[in-house]
C-alpha cells in the first residue's frame, strides 16, 4: 500500500464519465484520493511520482476468466487442429483437457507455481493487476487442491489481486469414464467440502461432453451450500442451455458465449449476470466471436477476459485480447477497455475496482501511447509502460518517476 502522484497524464479513462485529457492521480495508502484536471490538483506532497508527459492511463486490467495453473503444454495438438484435425482426432491421439490433466497430477506444488508465477509476471508486465485462476487440471480432490493452493499463492507473493475458481467440474477424469455419477457425487460429497475454504467460486463446463444442465444445477446448489458463487462455461462450443442456468441461479458470471441466443441474452440482462467474453479462445479455435454487441445492446454488462490455459487459448495478455475484441467481434475501443477493467471487476463482484475515482483500488496501467485507441490498433505490442498496483510502480520501468 503506497503513495503515489501520477501526473502529466494526456489520456485518463476512469469509467466513469468522459476521459480527461491534462488530468493528475493521486493514490494514498494504495486508494486513488484524486482524479482529475491537473489545475485542481490537490498537494503532491512528499510521495513519489510518475511523469506521463502526455501518455493515457486506464485503470489496471481485472482478469477474470482464466485456468493459469499447468503442466506441460499442447502445442502439438495446436499443429494438428491447424491441420485440419477434429476433435475427436485430437481426443484419440491422446490430446485434449486430459493431457493437460495427466501433466498436471504429475506435477509438484512448486514446479506449479513456478510455472503459473512465471505467466502472471508477464501478465503484470502487460498490465494487469487482478486476475482469476480456476482449478479444473486435477479432477481429483488432491490436484484440485493443489491447484487452488497455488493460485492463492501468486496472490500472496505477487504483487497481483487472485481470485479463485473450484472447476472440479471441467471434465470427467479417465477414471470415472463410465460412472459419470459416480463423479458428480464426488465432486458434491467430497471435493466441494475440501475445495470450498481455498476459492471464492464453483464453475462447470455445461457441455455436450462435459456436464449437462442437470448434473451442473446440482453441483450448484451444494457449492451455494459451501457459499461459493456461481460462474458458468456456457454456450461455447454449441448451444446446451447453460445461459439460461446461470440466470435461473443467479450466476454471478456466463462465461464463453458463443453460441448464445437473444432469449439467453434477455434473461441475462434481468437476472445481472455478467457476460465474460473470451476472443482468445474463439480465434484460437477458428470459430465465430461471442455476439458482444448484442449483448450489450440488452444491457448484458460485458467483461473480456484472457482464458489463459493450454488447449484453446495460450493468451497472457488482455490488449491483444482487446484488440480481438474490437477487431473480430465489433465492441468499440471505450467499450472493450471497460470490459477488460469494470467488466472483470463486476465479473469478480469487486467494487472499488477497475476504476480509477476517489476511493477506488490505486491499479492503474500507463501506456507508452497517447490514447487508449493504441491498445486494439497495436496487437502484439506490450503498451504497458509502466503496471501500477496499489499506488506502487511493479513492472515496467519501475523508478517511480
Ligand atoms: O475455457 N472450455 C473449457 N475449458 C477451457 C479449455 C480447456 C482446455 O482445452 O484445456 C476453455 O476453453
Ligand atoms: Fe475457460
Amino acid at each position: 500500500m503506497s503513495d503515489l502522484f501520477v501526473t502529466g497524464i494526456g489520456h485518463l479513462t476512469t469509467n466513469e464519465g468522459e476521459a480527461m485529457v491534462d488530468a493528475v492521480v493521486k493514490v494514498e495508502d494504495g486508494s486513488v484520493v484524486y482524479a482529475g484536471p491537473g489545475s485542481d490538483a490537490p498537494d503532491q506532497g512528499p510521495s513519489p511520482r510518475v511523469e506521463c508527459e502526455g501518455r493515457a492511463v486506464l485503470p489496471g486490467f481485472v482478469d477474470s476468466h482464466t485456468h493459469l495453473v499447468f503442466a506441460g503444454d499442447r502445442a502439438g495438438e495446436f499443429s494438428m487442429k491447424m491441420a485440419g484435425a477434429s476433435y475427436a482426432d485430437v481426443a484419440k491421439s491422446g490430446g485434449g483437457i486430459l493431457s493437460t490433466v495427466a501433466a498436471t497430477r504429475d506435477a509438484s506444488e512448486d514446479d506449479l507455481f513456478v510455472s503459473a508465477a512465471i505467466r502472471v509476471r508477464r501478465m503484470i508486465a502487460a498490465g494487469t493487476t487482478t486476475v482469476e485462476i480456476k482449478s479444473g487440471y486435477g479432477l481429483d480432490l488432491e490436484t484440485e487442491l493443489r491447484l487452488l493452493r497455488v493460485a492463492t499463492r501468486i496472490g500472496n507473493e505477487l504483487p497481483i489481486t487472485v481470485r479463485t475458481t473450484f472447476l472440479g467440474a471441467h471434465f470427467v477424469p479417465p477414471e470415472f469414464r463410465d460412472d459419470r455419477g459416480g463423479y458428480v457425487d464426488l465432486l458434491i460429497d467430497e471435493m466441494l467440502p475440501a475445495a470450498a475454504p481455498l476459492a471464492d467460486y464453483c464453475d462447470v463446463f455445461v457441455e455436450e461432453g462435459a456436464f449437462s444442465v442437470d448434473e451442473a444445477r446440482r453441483i450448484f446448489v451444494a457449492a451455494k451450500g459451501h457459499g461459493l458463487g456461481a460462474r458458468v462455461h456456457a454456450e461455447q462450443l454449441a448451444h446446451c442451455g447453460g445461459a439460461a442456468l446461470a440466470a435461473e441461479i443467479g450466476a454471478v458470471s456466463a462465461d464463453h458465449l458463443d453460441h448464445i441466443t437473444e432469449g439467453d441474452a434477455i434473461a441475462l440482462a434481468d437476472a445481472g449476470v455478467v457476460a465474460v467474453l473470451v476472443p482468445g479462445a474463439s480465434y484460437m479455435m477458428r470459430s465465430p466471436q461471442a455476439p458482444g454487441p448484442m449483448l450489450i445492446q440488452h444491457g448484458v454488462s460485458v467483461a473480456l477476459a484472457t482464458d489463459c490455459n493450454p488447449g484453446t487459448s495460450y493468451f497472457e495478455s488482455t490488449g491483444t485480447v482487446i484488440s480481438l475484441a474490437v477487431v473480430q467481434m465489433g465492441l468499440t475501443t471505450e467499450q472493450a477497455i471497460h470490459a477488460a477493467t469494470r467488466g472483470g471487476a463486476l465479473a469478480l463482484g469487486m467494487e472499488g475496482h477497475g476504476a480509477i475515482t476517489t476511493g477506488s483500488a490505486g491499479d492503474l496501467v500507463v501506456l507508452d501511447a497517447p490514447s487508449p485507441v493504441h491498445i486494439p490498433y497495436r496487437p502484439g505490442t506490450n503498451l504497458a509502460w509502466k503496471t501500477i498496483k496499489a499506488g506502487r510502480v511493479v513492472a515496467g520501468d519501475q523508478s517511480p518517476g
